[in-house]
């Protein structure tokens, strides 16, 4: 071995060991360069392992405070109060000597069945953007890194180690990467997490377009790639591609010295990664020497949950409960509450308060008497069924716990259907036959359908995973102490069958299509104008709004204000979340009829009101054009709604964009509808058809079947168009577009 090689050994070996852990919460120290940094999930509570563990939520951690999962922070559409979460998790990860967040999950919920949905905030990628920065900047703000995860379209946990996403290039863009995109470029997240499935039959571990060409040379991510634990499969080309840490450790670093010996990878990659995994280091301070605040992070939590219950139906005023009136409590979940879903991010909390215990906290006002009603493991039980109905008869009001227990979903699997367990739905039915008044509340991560049943209930309240303090929020809402103000991020659609996904979901023979394309939620159901149980947005409260005065204030090119008044017009204090939508009616590209580009959460006293802005950019009204490659932006008149859910609609209005100006080059290929189409090409054609006088004989219609040709084709219809001149032609039309360019007039 040369002198050479032996000084450079050493160092290869610690870089080449750098880009993978050194156990499964632990990247791989250099000495004097890089010290060991520590991972640990998970989104909604820190999940420190102190022994080695594991990544799937099987063994124990350290007791820390369990927010509400992101589909409970996404309900709340409360961007200060998610970020307040992510300041509290930053705070507990520094004391417990955490240096990196494994989270915010930001999927998109593709589909109901996804088994890990209540890992992620919405179907919408705006609400989910808002949300997930939030959290990223609450975290880093107390100086330990947020590590946005799974990168990219991971929506199915079926197959998730191999499946491929088959996304067409517009819906990619449109619906799945927007909000990493967002997230990237407005909070600096220390890290990316990569998924395990391949895109377009590409593992996302090793895709130097998904993590280089994207995520770095377009979006300008600075920090460091992590792998899902397990997603690498060929560790040299992960690290090509742009991955620095794959966990957990693999034990094969000696493949990537190979590779560099044998000129295959080139060393300068693993200097990258190493200034990456530095980057990282320099921005983390943690600081164990701090108090981690459970006392406050438990009201916090409570804040949180309060805000992320939907009042889905509340008829005769069944809700909020009416003081001194006998309550019969119904339902193992209201003792046993289900509160954080399972695998990963499943962590130990501090405590943890049931909604019965928390009706101890009010016992005076509210006495209530319980009885479990079921088994959560499902084990038939008939005499908790009769003593439930005995117990509804003798009061007045039954409020009944019904959910998804935890062995229906989970990471690692996607359901099935997304029906309630059969036997709570027939407790249900039986209590409704003995009972005045019957308010149901549900605990599930995913959307449950509420069609069949909701009919036996006068009031539903869509509980979500609430997190630790899930029962006293609930509590606090049910008797008025606080109004509810989450809104839904996903549709109830009447059915399963009803969603766009249903026929492609989840795939087969290791692929999963895309098929919808960017008609994702509420984007299928709004544009094609199909019935839902509840709209995306929706949400009621014990008050009312009103929206009036809307203005559209041009702020400067393809800038907008949106401006409205919304008023409490109700008698109790409560949060409006204001939404905006907006839509273009035009043939080519379809677009959904409207889709979330701004909201805002309201708190307002009654008979208060606020005047709510909103922000209009061009890019929210853009469409991506898988031709070039771009976002595009048509000249067009654009409808600006404003409301309380996308179907309740309550006030609109119109800004007019003179577009990009985007004239693409044409080719003897391009078709002559496409040359017609064209600013430049399109007045240079019309020219030559005005003198060919031949072709004013020759019908409409026939003249339109050319539309389709590409040019080119004229050269053999015998009108003495040769090759020749068509090329002429493109060359002609080409030096007047980059003409065009060059004096600003359009855009190429
Ligand atoms: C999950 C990640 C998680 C990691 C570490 C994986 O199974 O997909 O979300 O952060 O484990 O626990």
């Amino acid at each position: 071995m040369s002198t050479e090689m032996s000084r450079l050994e050493p160092d290869l070996a610690a870089k080449a060991a750098a880009t993978s852990g050194s156990g499964v919460w632990h990247s791989t120290p250099i000495p004097g360069v890089l010290r060991r940094l520590h991972l640990a999930d998970g989104p909604h509570g820190i999940r420190q392992q102190l022994e080695e563990g594991d990544h799937l939520g099987i063994g124990s951690s350290v007791p820390a405070t369990c927010f509400p999962p992101a589909v409970g922070l996404g309900t709340t559409w409360n961007v200060d109060l998610v970020q307040r979460v992510g300041a509290a998790l930053g705070t507990e990860a520094s004391a417990m000597g955490v240096d990196v967040v494994l989270g915010p999950g930001m999927n998109i919920k593709r589909s109901p069945l996804c088994g890990r949905n209540f890992e992620y905030v919405s179907e919408d990628p705006h609400v989910t953007a808002r949300i997930a920065a939030a959290l990223v900047e609450g975290v880093q703000s107390e100086g330990v890194g947020a590590c946005v995860k799974h990168f990219a379209a991971n929506n199915q946990e079926t197959d998730r180690m191999r499946s491929s996403s088959d996304v067409d290039e517009r819906t990619l863009r449109e619906i799945y990467l927007p909000a990493f995109e967002e997230v990237i470029r407005t909070t600096d997240p220390a890290m990316v997490m990569c998924s395990y499935n391949r895109l377009n039959g590409v593992y996302t571990s090793q895709d130097p377009w998904l993590l280089t060409t994207l995520l770095r040379e377009e979006w300008g991510f600075e920090g460091a790639v992590v792998s899902d634990w397990g997603a690498v499969v060929d560790r040299v080309e992960a690290v090509r591609a742009g991955l620095d840490l794959e966990m957990p450790p693999s034990g094969t670093d000696d493949r990537i010295v190979d590779a560099v010996k044998r000129g295959e990878l080139d060393d300068s990659v693993l200097d990258t990664v190493v200034e990456r995994l530095v980057r990282v280091q320099d921005r983390v301070t943690t600081d164990t020497s701090r108090s981690p605040e459970h006392e406050a992070h438990q009201a916090l939590a409570r804040e949180a949950a309060t805000e992320a219950l939907v009042l889905l139906k509340n008829e005769g005023e069944a809700l909020p409960l009416v003081p001194g009136r006998s309550i019969a409590v119904v339902g193992e979940f209201a003792r046993t509450p289900r509160y954080q879903g399972g695998g990963s991010s499943h962590m130990v909390p501090t405590r943890v308060t049931g909604a019965l215990d928390a009706f101890d906290e009010v016992a005076e006002e509210f006495p209530v008497r319980f009885a479990p009603g079921f088994t959560l493991d499902g084990t038939a039980a008939p005499n908790l069924a009769e003593e439930a109905v005995a117990l509804a008869e003798e009061c007045d009001t039954t409020v009944l716990f019904l959910g998804l227990p935890e062995a229906l979903e989970s990471e690692g699997f996607d359901r099935t259907d997304i029906d309630l367990p059969a036997e709570q739905v027939e407790l249900l039915a039986r209590i409704r036959r003995v009972s005045e008044r019957v308010v149901v509340v549900l605990s599930n991560g995913g959307v449950v359908s509420v069609a069949d049943w909701q009919g036996d209930a006068d009031a539903v309240l869509e509980g979500w995973l609430l997190g630790q303090e899930g029962g006293a929020a609930t509590v606090d809402v049910l008797t008025g102490a606080v109004s509810p103000s989450g809104r839904l991020t996903e549709t109830i659609p009447l059915k399963l069958s009803d969603h766009a996904s249903y026929l492609n979901f989840p795939g087969e023979r290791g692929h999963v299509r895309y098929g919808e394309g960017v008609f994702v939620g509420y984007r299928h159901f709004d544009t094609l104008d199909r019935p839902v149980a509840y709209p995306f947005g929706f949400g009621l409260t014990y008050t009312t709004f009103d929206y009036s005065d809307l203005e559209v204030i041009e702020d400067g090119t393809d800038a907008w204000t949106v401006a409205l008044t919304v008023a409490n017009s109700g008698t109790r204090a409560g949060q409006e979340v204001v939404q905006l939508y907006t839509g273009l009616t035009q043939e080519y590209p379809t677009r959904p009829v409207r889709e979330l580009r701004g909201f805002a959460k309201v708190a307002l006293e009654p008979g208060e009101s606020a005047r709510v802005e909103l922000a209009v950019r061009g890019r929210d009204l853009s469409t991506w054009d898988a031709e070039h490659h771009r976002w595009s932006l048509v000249a067009g008149t654009y409808t600006v709604s404003v409301g309380a859910s996308s179907r309740d609609i309550r006030l609109s209005g119109e800004v007019v964009s003179s577009g990009d100006r985007f004239v693409p080059p044409l080719t003897r290929s391009s078709t002559i509808e496409d040359w017609r189409a064209n600013a430049i090409g399109g007045p240079v054609l019309a020219e030559i058809r005005a003198g060919m006088e031949e072709l004013d004989s020759v019908p409409e219609e026939l003249l339109r079947m050319a539309d389709s040709m590409p040019i080119v084709a004229l050269s053999t219809f015998g009108m003495g168009v040769t090759e020749e001149m068509v090329d002429l032609l493109v060359a002609d039309v080409e030096a007047r577009r980059q003409a065009a360019i060059g004096r600003g007039e359009v855009t190429g």
